[in-house]
């Protein structure tokens, strides 16, 4: 094989609840992920010597580094200390995901660099060997391994797989993406200044959430409400008090009329669920679109199921 061309989702955090703190600084995490169409691709070529382009796929204006920095030449490089081989490789990136925006897409393209290389090369290195590469570069790479639906514990590395079930294909996403990013870092040390009252909107969501997603089909209509109730992430008020005006996007993304609306991992995008029907109704809706457009990005997708 000489090339090979990986998709790398975008994910949103269902929950995010904050449990702890870990010695090393970073935050105890219960959540749970869920991956979503929305794609980077990332094509990959065998060559001499190791490369990367990158195309912006929507003109998002967000600019994404193709420097040594970047996620998938870390990955690269992670993968041919570890198999103490050289591992040549032009890689073209093409970015759909906007970048800073918390939907995962550094992380999905480095996870996508994982396996797209053990396959191009035929390494055969087993999936709990990519895991703990996957680990290291990231706390949301190791999902972007599994993709699907998987609640994720410690930094969010420690991965148990959930069951998507159908209910969720009846769904729609909108995401709203800010013109302002927030850094991830910056989030998590807002919500260490954060009053205790104000720190765990959360507790507890995850293992519902788990018990709703394990739980028979039976009654739709009530499944999903009892799926939306469940969903929350305790960084929103720290994302809040670091760009005020979230609000404002917030309450402008409720009023397109979506059931629920939550910052995807510590933003600054935001998303929101609709019935797909009801959400096809209000997108061909061109001047809701356009009120709500004053406001960010607006994409939809759906989530991606296993
Ligand atoms: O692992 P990642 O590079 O995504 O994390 C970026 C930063 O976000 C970390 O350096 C840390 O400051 C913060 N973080 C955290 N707890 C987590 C994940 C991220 O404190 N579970």
């Amino acid at each position: 094989m000489e090339k090979i061309s990986v998709k790398a989702l975008a994910k949103v955090n269902l929950t995010l609840e904050i449990t702890d703190l870990l010695p090393n600084g970073y935050h105890r995490l219960d959540t749970v992920f869920q991956a979503l169409e929305l794609a980077d691709i990332l094509d990959m070529e065998k060559a001499a010597s190791t490369s990367l382009e990158i195309t912006d796929g929507i003109g998002s204006g967000f600019q994404v580094g193709a420097g040594a920095d970047n996620l998938v030449l870390r990955a690269h490089s992670l993968l041919e200390q570890e198999t103490a081989r050289e591992l040549g490789c032009r890689f073209k990136l093409r970015k759909f995901i906007p970048a800073g925006g918390g939907l995962g897409g550094g992380s999905a393209d480095a996870a996508a660099a994982l396996k797209g290389l053990n396959e191009l090369y035929e390494l055969r290195l087993p999936y709990e060997r990519l895991h703990s590469l996957a680990a290291s570069l990231g706390a949301d790479v190791a999902f972007g391994l599994l993709e699907g639906t998987a609640r994720g514990t410690g930094r969010g590395e420690i991965l148990e797989v959930l069951p998507s079930p159908h209910f969720l294909k009846d769904l729609t996403v909108i995401l709203l993406i800010p013109e302002f990013g927030l850094s991830t870092p910056l989030v998590y040390k807002a919500w260490d200044a954060l009053p205790e009252a104000e720190r765990r909107p959360a507790r507890g969501s995850s293992q519902k959430l788990t018990e709703v997603l394990t739980a028979s089909e039976d009654g739709k209509q009530n499944i999903i409400r009892e799926f939306c109730r469940c969903l929350s992430n305790d960084l929103y008020p720290a994302a809040e008090s670091l760009a005020p005006s979230l609000s404002v996007c917030h309450k402008a993304l409720a009023e397109f009329g979506a059931q629920k609306v939550l910052l995807c991992g510590s933003g600054s995008t935001l998303f929101a669920l609709a019935e797909t029907q009801r959400a096809e109704k209000r997108r061909r809706d061109l001047k809701a679109l356009a009120e709500l457009q004053r406001y960010g990005k607006v994409l939809f997708t759906k989530f991606s199921l296993k």
